[in-house]
């Protein structure tokens, strides 16, 4: 088969690792890729949105499955415009990406079908909003309600910070219109945990679980990123919760996504916060979360084009899906003042090492190849240094052994990914 996926950072550069390990996989192109993706994909100059482009390329290369991984092109349609064209493709169509492209959405979906999640109320103007701040509980949560990079959710603990966040949302419009619509929701307390489920409309299939370092700095201080760094499995996912979660929130929520009309094909993504009162959703992804990716597709034994044509054919009723009994770990390394000002285009040198080493791997988040052909740093997130071990704190040891291997000018890391295990 010839593959296309659609993206150019580390969940997609894990994505096409392991997809060119499956036999039915001859050809992989990535739209539009990055310097790491190149190794394993024939990288194209189309970018993630424009879809016009990807459906002539995927017409003229006859390529017969396209991967479409980022949020913005599966809440925009991706996948129903490819469908369209004739083109078989992997995620939900719009109507189904909705569940992560409106937080109203999911929300509402969830207090209809009795899926625990935190008690919220949904708003539409300032005023509104700010009527109600004035008696609601601190500290409490203000979410956009649309797409914002991760970043459209405040946690504020005072009245204040309340008031001054619905300005920044529905009046400053810092997300665009992501912030026209607002909901504003109780604050949980917790372990949080990241589980992605294949799903083909009816049947879920549980990967392994992990757990993201979403804050900048050593201690979960500083802004929230797209993620610092990922451990796998979780230590706090025990069976039992698993077992909730399966009955309460999996299968529910594929089964409402269908009784709406939605049918959910595809990865849905549960953040979830293990509470006092038992585990309820954060939020909802319609696809690979990013770095959790790269921690849960290097434990996977199954074949992924396998699973992806599973979801698509609603055949994952006849697949065992099955992981490694072992952990792993993904560093981040980042140009330093990330999520806010850094600069690109250091050279990055050491990535040599990790070739032949079995267990280690080095996904590329932002990086290219220069006028010279030297590959260096081109975004926020540079690189995701993950190892394999027996136990998470093997993997981890393992992963930041690893991440002295590389180096790049302004690099940056967090020192303390997985050190909550040792809690365990
Ligand atoms: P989200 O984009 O919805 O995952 O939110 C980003 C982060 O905000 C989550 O990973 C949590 O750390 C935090 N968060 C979101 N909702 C809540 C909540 N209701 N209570 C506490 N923290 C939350
Ligand atoms: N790591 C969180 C996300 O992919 O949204």
């Amino acid at each position: 088969m010839k593959i296309m996926i659609i993206g150019g950072g580390g969940r997609e550069h894990a994505l096409a690792w392991k997809i060119a390990q499956s036999p039915k996989a001859e050809k992989i192109y990535c739209a539009p890729g990055n310097a790491g993706i190149a190794s394993v994909a024939e990288c194209v100059g189309i970018g993630v949105m424009d879809f016009d482009a990807q459906i002539r390329f995927a017409k003229e290369h006859a390529v017969d499955l396209v991967v479409v991984a980022p949020d913005d092109p599966l809440a925009a349609g991706a996948v129903d415009a490819l469908e369209a064209a004739g083109i078989r493709a992997f995620g939900p169509r719009k109507n189904a990406a909705v569940l992560e492209g409106s937080k109203a959405f999911s929300k509402d979906l969830m207090k209809k079908y009795g899926i625990p999640t935190a008690a919220y109320e949904t708003f539409d103007t300032p005023e509104t909003a700010l009527a109600y701040l004035e008696t609601a509980p601190l500290p409490i949560v203000l979410k956009a309600d649309g797409l914002a990079l991760g970043k459209g959710v405040l946690i504020c603990a005072t009245r204040e910070e309340a008031k001054e966040g619905v300005k920044t949302l529905m009046l400053d419009k810092q997300f665009g219109s992501a912030g026209d619509r607002i909901v504003i929701e109780q604050f949980l307390t917790g372990r949080e945990v990241s589980v992605l489920t294949f799903v083909d409309g009816r049947t879920v299939k549980v990967m392994t679980s992990a757990q993201d370092h979403k804050r900048a700095r050593d201690g979960d201080r500083g802004l929230n990123t797209g993620g610092m760094g990922t451990f796998s499995p979780s230590p706090f996912y025990t069976p039992e919760i698993d077992a909730y979660c399966r009955e309460h929130i999996y299968q529910p929520t594929v089964d409402a996504m269908r009784a709406e009309g939605r049918e959910f094909k595809g990865v849905i993504f549960f953040g979830l916060m293990l509470t006092a009162d038992g585990p309820k959703v954060l939020e909802y992804n319609a696809r690979f979360g990013d770095p959790e990716t790269q921690v849960v597709l290097p434990r996977m034994q199954n074949d992924l084009v396998e699973m992806m044509e599973a979801c698509i054919d609603g055949t994952l009723d006849r697949i065992d899906l099955r992981f490694d009994d072992n952990a792993a770990v993904c560093v981040v390394l980042a140009s330093d003042g990330y999520p806010e000002h850094y600069q690109k285009g250091f050279p990055i040198s050491g990535l040599e090492a990790f070739d032949g080493k079995d267990g280690y791997y080095v996904f590329h988040a932002g990086s290219k190849f220069d006028a010279e052909g030297t590959i260096v740093t081109n975004g926020g997130r540079v690189l995701g240094v993950t190892a394999l071990g027996g136990t998470l704190k093997e993997a981890r040891a393992n992963a930041y052994k690893a991440a002295e291997w590389v180096h790049f000018d302004n690099q940056y890391m967090r020192h303390d990914i997985g050190k909550a295990i040792d809690e365990v």
